[in-house]
């Protein structure tokens, strides 16, 4: 199912529920990240979860496969919706991380991973990392590590989404940021596509950001995501 995921890189809960109480008719996907997650601890995710939100929890774990599983199960635990990991640990770490997150009932949150950051460049990649692959090769090999420890998909740029579900299958999500409206400012962000854009692209769910918080009417704003991406 597509959606709409708001990144809420805000420092603390008090301007996240400041922000969350500007939608009054809907209760938007949001997205969780290290910075409000460390700053809060895990009662901003109950909170959130009790007024209704769905949520991804946007962590990145990376780590031994004991590890990972352990505290997936706290994540799973927490009742969120949506979870990551780095590819880079490895197919065994990916393993146990499905382990970890499946619940006693056989249920668990859908499970992302991240193949190559997009601050990654191919020069770091070769100078630094000492890894002799193309960038492009490399995502397509974590991918399909990642489908094949039984993953859920990747979080990647909108225009890699058409490679991805070429090479691994329609069905293997791709989650999408780096987003931003034909007319708005592109702050950071260099590769950048409109909703409609990733939604012709066949995007799965596009995490938006400064483009929602930082609207003069962020639920103009995602009412505006929504219509383009999903229509
Ligand atoms: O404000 P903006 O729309 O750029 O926010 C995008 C969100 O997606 C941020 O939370 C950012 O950390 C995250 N993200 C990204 N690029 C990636 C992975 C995550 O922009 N490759």
């Amino acid at each position: 199912m597509k959606d709409v995921i708001i990144a809420c890189d805000f420092a603390g809960s008090e301007q996240m529920l400041v922000f969350l109480d500007k939608f009054k008719n809907t209760k938007p996907y949001l997205k969780i990240g290290m910075e409000l997650f460390y700053a809060e601890g895990p009662d901003i995710v109950r909170r959130i979860k009790e007024r209704g939100h769905r949520i991804f929890l946007d962590l990145k774990l990376h780590d031994i496969p004991n590890t990972v599983k352990k505290t997936m199960k706290v994540l799973s635990s927490l009742d969120v919706d949506m979870c990551n990991l780095h590819a880079g640990g490895g197919k065994e770490m990916m393993r146990y991380a499905v382990e970890g997150l499946t619940r006693a009932d056989g249920t668990r949150p859908l499970l992302l991973a991240v193949t190559q950051l997009t601050s990654t460049s191919q020069r770091m990649l070769h100078d630094e990392l000492l890894i002799s692959s193309s960038i492009s090769d490399t995502i397509l090999a974590y991918a399909t590590n990642a489908r094949e420890a039984g993953l859920d998909g990747v979080v990647c740029s909108p225009l890699e989404s058409p490679i991805i579900h070429d090479a691994i299958g329609e069905d293997f999500l791709t989650v999408t940021p780096g987003i931003r409206f034909a007319d708005s400012d592109k702050g950071d962000q260099v590769r950048i596509t409109t909703p409609a854009r990733a939604r012709e692209l066949g995007s799965d769910y596009i995490v938006v950001g400064r483009p929602i918080t930082a609207a003069d009417d962020p639920v103009a704003a995602y009412e505006k995501c929504c219509k383009e991406f999903l229509r």
